[in-house]
């Protein structure tokens, strides 16, 4: 079976809703026991709900992706319960005060930085490197990073905090590709674009329609690139920025 994932075991952080939930039910779906991650526990625990009761392995692992000594303890946990960390899809972010209001950076507060670029770039740093060593010993690892397109252009949509977050981690998933290519490690970033979430109608289909394909994406869309990105099939594969935009962004 191309792109079977059996016998990996596949860390997803910020897996308890939305796109996270979306790739960690797909990667078990093609046979890969995934250590689910949220910061809420909750969350994690519903996503491993739904996965093991389709007949998926899963199990749920709380922890801060900020929090460099919890990343850590918890990889340490995922690797004594499960097994080694094969692939790690770091999906963990948000646009701290930036996605509840977002205006111009010159109307921003100092303060409001630090959380956007400590989940975006911080939390992608701290999961990676607690995994690539190990990856390396073993000869094999797929490193998947979700970015934005707000990391690679400019936008009018006042989130210029989060860009920098997202476009930190996008360069920094270049240099983790080629100083780990020779030990079977791929690095990978998806810079995904406008994706479909609890919004009024009226709202989606106004947002649908910047969009070329003339739909908001799907988890599942983000779901499907990484079964590709962590299998074997795509060993040839690493220090790209994917965009998954629907062709809001081509290029
Ligand atoms: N939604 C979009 O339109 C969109 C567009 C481009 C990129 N993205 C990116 O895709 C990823 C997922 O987005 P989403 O829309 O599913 O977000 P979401 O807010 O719906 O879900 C994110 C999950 O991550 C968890 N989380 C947040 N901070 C965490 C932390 N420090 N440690 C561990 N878990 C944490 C949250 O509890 C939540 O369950 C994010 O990196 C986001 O920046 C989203």
């Amino acid at each position: 079976m191309l792109f079977d994932l059996s016998g990996r075991v596949a860390l997803v952080t910020g897996a308890g809703q939305g796109v996270g939930a979306g790739i960690a039910t797909m990667l078990a779906a093609r046979g890969a026991t995934v250590a689910v991650n949220d910061l809420r526990s909750e969350r994690a625990d519903s996503t491993v709900a739904a996965i093991t009761g389709d007949g998926g392995k899963a199990s749920a692992f709380a922890f801060d992706v900020t929090d460099r000594e919890s990343v850590v303890a918890a990889v340490r946990d995922v690797e004594q319960s499960l097994g080694a960390v094969d692939v790690l899809v770091n999906n963990a972010g948000n646009g701290g005060g930036e996605a509840m209001r977002p205006r111009p950076f010159r109307d921003t507060d100092p303060s409001e930085w630090e959380g956007p670029v400590r989940v975006n770039l911080y939390g992608v740093l701290h999961c990676s490197h607690a995994v690539v060593n190990g990856m390396c010993e073993r000869r094999w690892g797929r490193v998947v990073t979700i970015a934005s397109g707000a990391g690679m252009v400019g936008l009018d949509i006042g989130v210029a905090a989060y860009g920098a977050g997202k476009g930190g981690a996008i360069g920094f998933m270049r240099h983790l590709a080629i100083e780990n290519a020779r030990f079977g490690v791929t690095a990978n970033t998806i810079a995904l674009g406008l994706m479909q979430m609890e919004q009024p109608g009226d709202v989606t289909a106004r947002m649908a329609r910047t969009i070329p394909v003339g739909r908001l994406g799907r988890p599942d869309d983000a779901g499907a690139l990484c079964v590709y990105l962590a299998s074997e099939e795509a060993s040839w594969m690493t220090g790209q920025t994917i965009h998954l935009n629907g062709g809001s962004v081509t290029g």
